[in-house]
């Protein structure tokens, strides 16, 4: 089953505030020509890849996450082609120099035959001399994270002048390496009566190293660099991130 970002299109940008990866992303694809973003979401990556001059073609499964994206690009007067497909299953007839699937979002498919059929969608996608960057966490730093107990991450006003409070608890299974989320908003008034919660609860699965080099082999791409970490370190046994650049 997917995960349906449609339902908290309208909190992600709220909640979701990550920079740590844009330094990387814009030295990555400033000169890369025509970059293919899967997995594109609100734009988090997007927005600033357009602003530094990158032409960007934005997949993702979710309408309400890439209906934001062209909202924010448009309100920046910059422009954004958008498809809303499958990172497993599609096809949009023509190759890119440059395919980029950030902010570990291979995991959001917790079936590893999926994995294989995005990464031969990356490859049906790449032009003969292209590169693809996709990023992971690194499963071995997982270890010892099974569980989070609830905690109040962030709490924001909002329009009507309710306050809504973010929480979120966690759950991992280091044998599978099946994660899962739980994220919860609650609407308050100002008598702090409250009006709405909301659960949004994405699974996720975190992969080893061997597993992944393996799918992109049979998926008939090659690993040209392994990175550690957004700082391009090299990938090593105690890396937060996998990040693969891959070629044909
Ligand atoms: C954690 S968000 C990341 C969004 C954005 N890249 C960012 O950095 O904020 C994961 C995104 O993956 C998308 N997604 C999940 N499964 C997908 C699939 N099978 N095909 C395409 N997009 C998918 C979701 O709709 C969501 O927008």
């Amino acid at each position: 089953m997917l995960n349906n970002y449609d339902r908290i299109a309208d909190l992600y940008d709220l909640y979701v505030t990550a920079d740590y990866d844009l330094k990387f992303w814009e030295k990555e694809c400033r000169d890369a020509g025509d970059v293919l973003e899967v997995t594109a979401g609100t734009g988090r990556v997007t927005l600033p890849l357009l602003r530094a001059g990158v032409r960007i073609t934005a997949v993702d499964v979710s309408l309400a996450q890439l209906k934001k994206l062209r909202d924010k690009a448009g309100e920046a007067g910059l422009e954004v082609e958008t498809h809303r497909a499958d990172m497993r299953d599609f096809d949009l007839g023509r190759t890119f120099p440059t395919v980029i699937i950030p902010f570990q979002s291979l995991e959001e498919l917790t079936e590893p035959c999926d994995v294989t059929a995005a990464l031969r969608r990356v490859r049906a996608h790449l032009a003969p001399e292209g590169r693809a960057i996709i990023t992971l966490h690194n499963a071995a730093m997982q270890n010892g994270r099974e569980g989070q107990a609830l905690q109040l991450v962030n709490e924001w006003e909002l329009k009507n002048g309710n306050r809504q409070l973010f929480w979120i608890s966690r759950r991992y299974n280091p044998v599978s390496g099946i994660g899962k989320s739980y994220q919860l908003y609650e609407e308050y008034d100002v008598d702090g009566v409250l009006h709405k919660k909301r659960l949004f609860s994405p699974s996720y699965r975190v992969y080893q190293e061997a597993d992944i080099r393996a799918r992109i082999e049979s998926a008939g791409l090659r690993v040209t660099n392994a990175w550690g970490g957004y700082d391009h370190s090299p990938l090593g046994e105690e890396s937060c991130y996998m990040i693969f650049e891959l070629r044909l």
